[in-house]
Order: C-alpha cells, then sequence, then structure tokens
C-alpha cells in the first residue's frame, strides 16, 4: 500500500530517537498502522547532524518552512520545541492541511488552544502524547480509556530531570549541580533546564492533562508552580523520618468551586507506590468514580521513549485519517463546543496538610506558642519532631505535620509563628498530600 508521508522537523535526542525507531521497527510499525510510514524529509538547523543522523537516506534541509510546504508530506512532526519557530511552523502545516504530531508540551500548554482551533477547522488531527509524561500512553489513557468516569484528580511526577535529581540527591548523596549536568548529558533534559528546575515543565504537562480530564480550556498562567531549587536536603531528610518521601508533583482536583492547578514539592508516604517513582521514571496517579484509582508509570524522557509516543500518534493519523474528523477523538478528550469554563482555583483557596520546618530558641514556651498559632486558626497537628539541641548550641529544629485546611489559613499562621522573637528565620513549608 501507499506510504503515508512524514516530514521531521528536528532531528535533535526525540527526533534522532523517532528516526531510529521507526527504521529499527518498520515491518511491526507497518503492520499495524495498515500502510507503511516513510520519514521523507528532515529539516534541521544543524545539517551535518542531520545528514548523519539520517544516514543519507532521506532529503534533509535547513528550512523547516519547505517541510510544512511540501506537498508530498502528509503529516508533520514538530521536534524542535519552543513557542517561537515551533509555533508558525505548527500554524503553517495546519494551514497547508497537514496532520500534526508534536511532543512540545510548552507550545500546547500556552498556545494549545488556538493550534486545535485550528486545526479543527480544518480537519485536520495535532496529536500530542509524547508532550506529557514522555513514553507513557497517558493522554490515551486520560481521553480513551477512563472516559466513562468522572475523573476527580490525578497527580504526576511529571518532570523526569528533577526526579531524577532528587532520586540521586537522596540516594547517593550527590550535588544538584552534577546530577543536573548528567539529565543534561542524558538528554532528559529542556534546552533551558530552569523550565525543568522551577517546575515550568511540569506545570506545562499538568495543563495538558487537566484540560483533558475535564474538559477545560488550557489556562497555563494559572498555574501554581513552585519548583526544586528552593528544597533543602535537611527538609529531605526529615521528611523520611516522619515517613514521607519528597517529590515535584502537579496536581489537578475538581472541588465545587473550580479546580485546584498546582505544581510544587510534595510530601507523600514513602509506603504509597508513587513515592518509590525512582530517576527519570514518570508516573501519573488518576482518581476516577467509577474504576478508583489507576497508576500510569514509565519513562518519562529520552530519546527512544519519547519516540515510542510520537510513532504511536503517527500510526493513530495513519489509521484515522481517512475517518470523517467528526468522528474522531477530540483533542481534548470532550466535544470542543462542550468545554466548561470552570474556573482555576487561586492558591489561597487550596486545600492541601503542610509540613513546616522552623528554627527556634530553645527556651521554655516557644512550642506551646506556636501550638497556640495554629490552634487559634483551627489548624490541628498531625505529627511533630524536635531535635534535640546540638551541645552547646541554644537553638533546634521543630517540624510539625498538619491536617489539611486552606492554604489562606497555614500563610496567616506562618506569618504569625515567624514573627515570635524565638523563631529565627523563614519558616519552611511544603505541601503534603496523603493521595488516598
Ligand atoms: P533537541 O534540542 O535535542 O532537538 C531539537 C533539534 O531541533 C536540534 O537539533 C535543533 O538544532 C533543531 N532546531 C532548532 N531550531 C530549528 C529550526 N528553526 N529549524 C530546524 N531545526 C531546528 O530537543 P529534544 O529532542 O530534546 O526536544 C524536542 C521536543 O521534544 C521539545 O519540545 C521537548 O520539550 C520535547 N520533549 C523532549 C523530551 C526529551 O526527553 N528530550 C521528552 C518529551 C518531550 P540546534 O541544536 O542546532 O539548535
Ligand atoms: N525535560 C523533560 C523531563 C523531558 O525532564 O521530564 C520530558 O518531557
Amino acid at each position: 500500500m501507499k506510504p503515508i508521508n512524514v516530514g521531521l522537523l528536528g532531528i535533535g535526542t526525540v527526533g534522532g530517537g523517532t528516526f531510529t525507531v521507526l527504521s529499527r521497527n518498520e515491518a511491526e510499525i507497518t503492520r499495524r498502522a495498515g500502510r507503511p510510514i516513510r520519514i521523507v524529509q528532515v529539516a534541521d538547523k544543524n545539517l551535518e547532524l542531520a545528514k548523519q543522523v539520517a544516514g543519507g537516506k532521506v532529503a534533509v534541509t535547513d528550512d523547516a518552512f519547505a517541510v510544512v510546504s511540501n506537498p508530498e508530506i502528509d503529516i508533520v512532526v514538530e521536534l524542535i520545541g519552543g513557542y517561537g519557530v515551533a509555533k508558525d511552523l505548527v500554524l503553517k502545516a495546519i494551514e497547508n492541511g497537514k496532520h500534526v504530531v508534536t511532543a512540545n508540551k510548552a507550545l500546547l500548554a500556552v498556545h494549545g488552544n488556538e493550534i486545535f482551533a485550528a486545526a479543527q477547522q480544518k480537519g485536520v488531527m495535532v496529536g500530542f502524547e509524547a508532550a506529557v509524561a514522555g513514553g507513557i500512553p497517558i493522554i490515551k489513557a486520560l481521553r480513551e480509556g477512563l472516559a466513562a468516569n468522572r475523573i476527580q484528580w490525578l497527580a504526576g511526577i511529571i518532570n523526569g530531570t528533577t526526579n531524577f535529581i532528587l532520586s540521586e540527591m537522596r540516594d547517593k548523596g550527590l550535588s544538584f549541580d552534577a546530577v543536573l549536568k548528567e539529565a543534561q548529558r542524558l538528554g532528559y533534559a529542556e534546552a533551558d533546564p530552569t523550565f525543568d528546575i522551577e517546575g515550568i515543565d511540569a506545570a506545562h504537562k499538568l495543563r495538558i492533562m487537566a484540560a483533558i480530564a475535564f474538559g477545560i480550556p488550557m489556562q497555563f498562567d494559572k498555574a501554581y508552580v513552585e519548583g526544586i531549587s528552593k528544597l533543602e536536603a535537611a527538609d529531605i531528610k526529615y521528611a523520611e523520618q516522619l515517613g514521607y518521601r519528597i517529590k515535584l508533583l502537579g496536581i489537578t482536583r475538581r472541588k465545587e468551586a473550580g479546580v485546584e492547578l498546582r505544581v510544587h514539592p510534595t510530601l507523600i508516604p514513602a509506603k504509597r507506590l508513587i513515592a518509590n517513582v525512582e530517576g527519570a521514571m514518570n508516573a501519573v496517579l488518576v482518581q476516577a468514580d467509577a474504576v478508583g484509582a489507576t497508576l500510569y508509570y514509565g519513562k518519562g524522557a529520552g530519546a527512544e521513549p519519547t519516540a515510542s509516543a510520537v510513532i504511536a500518534d503517527l500510526v493513530e493519523v495513519t489509521r484515522l485519517h481517512t475517518a470523517d474528523p467528526q468522528n474522531r477523538v477530540p483533542h481534548l478528550a470532550f466535544q470542543p463546543d462542550r468545554l466548561s469554563d470552570v474556573p482555576v482555583l487561586p492558591m489561597a483557596e487550596v486545600e492541601t496538610a503542610y509540613y513546616l520546618r522552623m528554627r527556634v530558641q530553645d527556651k521554655p514556651g516557644v512550642l506551646a506558642d506556636i501550638t497556640r498559632i495554629l490552634a487559634d486558626s483551627q489548624i490541628s497537628i498531625d505529627a511533630m519532631i524536635q531535635k534535640e539541641p546540638a551541645e552547646g548550641e541554644g537553638e533546634t529544629d521543630i517540624i510539625i505535620l498538619t491536617h489539611v485546611c486552606k492554604e489562606s489559613a497555614a500563610n496567616t499562621v506562618i506569618g504569625k509563628i515567624e514573627a515570635l522573637a524565638a523563631v529565627l528565620g523563614k519558616v519552611t513549608r511544603i505541601r503534603l498530600e496523603e493521595l488516598q
């Protein structure tokens, strides 16, 4: 049967992986898709690299716009990244009537509404399985496998670089910088690694998942985002003593008044499966009304794991491109005219438990003052550690785990505790989720 023709934009880590896996598993992929999927043109700024990876088998150019305008091409795979030229290329490809497959979560989280509307109008598909959690088919699971359910919440370790950093620091006592360099060498990190470390990449992915889980448009700017750069080794240690692990989680939860949307370091009970997801692995835990909890686990980054998701989209587009556009799976799981405008809740309205660490003068009444502040705000204490002061030191650490309360109440309490004369410096606050 006549092959479907693909134009590949960007042949770096993921583009290279896509090229390799498509070539290696060509026969198997053709049996699944019903016809061969052929890369016929590759664009990369680095022509030498492109020629080397493509091995002289396909046409190579440094002009990505030539690919999106090539009349021979049916599907454009965008693996350049970023919000700049990638957006123009994707919109041009759609305008030219081509289907698009992309791993670019940044682009979709920020410009997804516009891109999906353009695709809808042109009757073309935009596949983005690789944009969230690399090789884990979480988009397909949320969009199709859980279609019977009302999804209540989901929580995910959705950035491989930060999970790798947290795991290596905890296990091997390596420094933050050394582990980050290794993540970059392994091809996990974004072009700008602050996207990983500061939680922005995770927020991009969370935004996409929230849209699909709840049938709401993308509203990236409304997410609360806190990364791991301020996390201290002492907190990882204290958390362990209390039976918790710290992970960078993306959490979205449906509440009466709106949807919570937040990325931050989070204490999770060490006995939960998701707390034991280590290295660059990702996992997403989804709570839905009919099926209950389901957990999706796998490699969230790297050349071939991500290529696995890119190629799954290529197979889907190949199978469905002749179907009536109205009968395809909607991009955001819900029919485009049935999206709801549920608001994203401000962080002050979010409800969670807290880990609070404070450095205090070791003298009578300090603990009583702190617990009184909590009691006055109706915040109940779940557990507490007071370290014995080191010899000759008149200071110590107090660590308190609270029960669930509103973030606004936690803010008030933290302000009052910091104002006590016996409390030295700032209170460290890390949110805690039981994920029951
Ligand atoms: P790379 O930087 O490894 O590859 C991107 C390639 O695109 C580079 O070779 C780059 O060339 C080239 N490029 C840049 N600008 C242009 C242009 N205007 N025209 C043609 N080529 C261009 O990135 P990754 O493969 O890591 O990431 C690609 C996408 O996949 C990103 O959106 C990323 O977020 C996403 N992703 C990545 C994962 C991973 O594990 N790496 C996992 C999941 C998603 P040059 O280097 O010379 O700039
Ligand atoms: N930089 C991302 C990560 C790549 O570390 O998870 C996968 O999206």
